[in-house]
């Protein structure tokens, strides 16, 4: 098919809640991605933060093959061998006790919300139901994840949303101590706010989230779908702030670009949720299971991170160094880059591709870098010389 037949189909069958840019990618390789013309681009999106091992590594469609082949699917009716694997990897390198798997960052999220509602209710009865979010949040696009994504643009045509959920400003501890009453269940937080324009939490914010919560028996759930998993050089970005969550959602690179997510909880949490409690049809299924664990591991390894973490500084002091007109912050924490401009940046996002570059905003001040985590130094350097051009030819 070639490029105008598949944009042509696009607008004539896909229901248009994308706005796609008319290239048609087809292939990919390390951090490169190729259209239909055979021309290269530089990928800085890798997928809004999934495909941190990059494309093309052997070991995915491997895995991905050998499981397809011996089984597919029984549901969560049976036990199956992957998913209890990757369960106890997932536990063995983070805080928590015990997994739930499903297949999307929303849907981990609205796991977190109902088993911080459940625990709520089992601990301290009737009336304790009350959810805190902050301004700038991103958790989803479902009824619950939906209701603390304070957007308007996002919400204002769904409503009525799930009841209940206070809205707090970010990184204000003395507001999120206020807000943190006998009747909050949860917190819900994104250690680096990833839609919002990567901003990082501060420390004292985390911590007074934390010490918050605790005084009232309310749960705090960090949102690691976008920070998490390597993508700030720690394999959690909560590492970085020595503040502990009770639950946590994983999602975007779990499984390389199969849909997959995770709500990782403490024993605490675990203890109040029973057989039929919640539930879904794929969650931890074999094939994304397997491949699930695979990208874990290779997350997990401490030489990777390093690489992360060296290749990050580059990106942010190279950043700093260009100069770049209209920029008026330069942000973030391993791979989880932002650049905010004084102005709107669709124009870059446009005409990125012509610099043989991809990337995309967040925000509508912020263009933001989330590489595969693979980058190697002289790409990280060809995407900065590119970028430049780019900035300096579209803001002049
Ligand atoms: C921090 C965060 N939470 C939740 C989500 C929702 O994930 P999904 O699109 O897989 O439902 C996203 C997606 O961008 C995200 O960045």
């Amino acid at each position: 098919m070639d490029a105008q037949t598949v944009i042509a189909w696009e607008q004539a069958y896909v229901l248009g809640v994308y706005k796609r840019p008319s290239v048609v990618f087809v292939r990919g390789e390390g951090v490169w991605l190729y259209d239909s013309d055979g021309n290269a681009y530089l990928d800085l999106v890798a997928g809004i933060a999934v495909n941190a091992l990059g494309y093309g590594d052997p070991e995915i469609p491997r895995r991905m093959a050998e499981q397809a082949q011996r089984l597919i699917h029984v549901s969560n009716l049976y036990h199956t061998e992957p998913h209890v694997r990757l369960a106890k990897l997932l536990c063995d390198h983070s805080f928590a006790d015990k997994v739930f798997f499903c297949n999307s960052g929303a849907e981990a999220n609205e796991a977190a919300i109902k088993f911080a509602r459940k625990y709520a209710r089992v601990r301290h009865g009737e009336g304790k139901t009350i959810v805190v979010a902050f301004e700038g949040a991103f958790h989803g696009r479902t009824m619950g994840a939906l209701a603390v994504t304070p957007r308007p643009h996002y919400q204002d045509p769904f409503r009525p949303l799930m009841p209940d959920v206070r809205i707090v400003p970010f990184n204000d501890p003395t507001a999120a101590r206020s807000a943190i009453t006998e009747d909050v269940c949860a917190v819900i937080v994104e250690p680096i706010q990833g839609e919002g324009g990567i901003r990082p939490a501060t420390p004292e914010f985390l911590r007074a989230l934390r010490e918050a919560t605790a005084a009232v028996d309310a749960l705090l759930i960090f949102d690691e779908v976008q920070c998490g998993l390597g993508r700030t050089g720690r394999l959690w970005a909560h590492e970085w702030y020595n503040v502990t969550p009770d639950l946590m959602t994983v999602a975007k690179p779990l499984a390389a670009g199969l849909p997959m997510g995770a709500t990782l909880m403490s024993q605490k949490v675990a203890e109040v949720m029973a057989p039929g409690d919640h539930a879904t049809t794929f969650g931890g299924g074999a094939v994304v299971s397997a491949v699930a664990e695979y990208v874990v591991s290779r997350l997990a390894d401490t030489e990777l991170l390093a690489h992360v973490r060296e290749r990050g500084r580059q990106l942010l002091h190279g950043l700093r160094q260009l100069e770049l007109p209209h920029v008026v912050d330069i942000r973030g924490q391993g791979l989880m880059v932002g650049v905010e401009f004084d102005r709107d940046v669709s124009p870059l996002v446009q005409r990125a591709l012509d610099y043989g570059l991809v990337l995309v905003n967040a925000g509508p001040n912020v263009m933001r870098m989330v590489p595969p985590l693979i980058i190697s130094q002289e790409e990280v350097a060809e995407a900065l010389q590119r970028f430049q051009s780019l900035v300096e030819e579209t803001f002049s």
